[in-house]
């Protein structure tokens, strides 16, 4: 019932999201807040957001290296290290980073235990998992480069490229072809079909619905909106303008671009002639950006940060010293017979010295060393005898108490 709960509040925070501009912008002509107000804050929100949080993880203390170690460390010459999962320096640790960041090594390895008929456990290969995620990831990757379009003048090389490439089919949609429907750019369909994939296969999979929550929801509807929107302005629009000569959604490119372009040059200005449905598309990607720091998303961050990853595994050929090593107040054994001796010896506890020996003693040192030992060195000394003192000195007291 939870997971009922947990898709639908975000399926209704989302079609909010999409009616407050909606309403926002088509009824109360808030062109402005919607234009330029609202992504001003949500890319401040993002960048003030994003450093915060690596401040934050930053100041988190990594006393020891703890890389995930999937392999055999570097040991002795006849051993074969596994230089990928268990890199003893750099080169090793930036081959395995690469791999994880731009192929999804780990997860390419990750398998799915399940029951099968027997019954008997079963790992399964999550293949489609890792082709999805690739599918997903790359496909926002090359949607964002394309958009670059709209925020450069004159437009890179390189972004053209891109767009050739990803529509390198160079037709219609299938079935519309002809009837003005600019060229299919591949990746905005990859990127919708992957998320449709990422949130059946947790709707369908009884473990990870059970495990999922609207913050897992979310941002696939999220981004789902923000790719359904584009696909509409650029698709829908110009086969409804063709076919119709009905101007439905009403985006002039070259007016959102002028918009796009006022933004990142910090002279924003609301052209005329841009449809509603650019305004939601704007603002989806606004709250988007706003909510990203905050999420899960910054797992994009996140992974170069991650200690697991990002150390190498040479804890046996460097010597790492603590660097805030203070000088640590310890209580010895020793200290603590001085303090207790005579009531351990009233309820009959074993003692290491009895009192008079005790006091023999400290009279000694007094007379042999007038001044006092340092803090410093006091410490090491006692803590040995401390360790040993809770088994052995029990034992040897009672010896001792045995002969006297
Ligand atoms: C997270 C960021 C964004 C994503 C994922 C995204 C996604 C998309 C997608 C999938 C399309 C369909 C056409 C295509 O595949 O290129 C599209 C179209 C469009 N997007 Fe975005 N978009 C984003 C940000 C923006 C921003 C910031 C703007 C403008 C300020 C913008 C303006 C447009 C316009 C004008 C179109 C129509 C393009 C055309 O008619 O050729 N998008 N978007």
């Amino acid at each position: 019932m939870n997971f009922i709960i947990g898709i639908l509040f975000s399926l209704i925070a989302v079609t909010i999201l999409v009616l407050i501009p909606w309403v926002g912008v088509g009824a109360l002509d808030l062109r402005v807040l919607f234009g330029i107000i609202i992504p001003y804050a949500a890319l401040l929100t993002f960048f003030l957001g994003i450093i915060t949080r690596v401040i934050g993880w930053s100041r988190s203390p990594v006393p020891f290296r703890i890389p995930t170690t999937g392999g055999q460390q570097k040991s002795l010459p006849w051993i074969r290290q596994n230089k990928l999962d268990n890199p003893s320096g750099p080169l090793g640790v930036i081959g395995r980073m690469a791999l994880e960041v731009l192929l999804f090594r780990s997860l390419f390895r990750h398998t799915r235990m399940e029951f099968r008929e027997g019954p008997k456990i079963g790992y399964e290969w999550e293949k489609w998992l890792w082709i999805a995620a690739l599918a997903f990831h790359y496909g926002f990757l090359v949607v964002i480069l394309r958009h670059l379009r709209f925020f450069t003048e004159p437009i890179p090389a390189f972004v053209h490229w891109i767009e050739s490439l990803d529509g390198f089919l160079e037709m219609g949609i299938a079935p519309l072809a002809g009837f003005a429907v600019p060229g299919l750019l591949l990746s905005g369909f990859v990127l919708l079909a992957a998320l449709a994939f990422l949130f059946l296969r947790r709707l369908l999979s009884p473990q990870i619905i059970y495990i999922s929550l609207p913050a897992d929801y979310f941002p696939l509807f999220l981004i789902m909106g923000i790719v359904t929107t584009g696909i509409l302005m650029r698709y829908v629009d110009a086969f409804m303008q063709y076919l119709f000569k009905w101007d439905v959604l009403s985006v002039e490119v070259v007016q959102a671009k002028a918009l796009a372009m006022g933004l990142v040059s910090f002279h924003p200005t609301i052209p005329e002639g841009i449809g509603t449905i650019f305004y939601i598309h704007l603002f989806l990607v606004s709250i988007l950006a706003a909510y990203f720091p905050f999420s899960k998303l910054m797992h994009m961050v996140g992974i170069f940060l991650s200690p697991t990853r990002n150390l190498s595994n040479n804890s046996r050929i460097v010597r790492h010293i603590n660097p805030w090593d203070y000088p640590v107040k310890v209580h010895t054994y020793e200290e603590y017979e001085d303090e207790f001796r005579e009531k351990m010896v009233e309820v009959g506890s074993p003692v290491e010295k009895m009192p008079e020996t005790a006091a023999g003693e400290a009279q000694d040192t007094a007379a042999e060393k007038p001044q006092d030992t340092p803090a410093e060195e006091k410490r090491d000394v006692p803590a040995t005898k401390a360790q040993a003192s809770p088994s052995e000195g029990g034992a040897d007291s009672t010896e001792k108490k045995e002969k006297e």
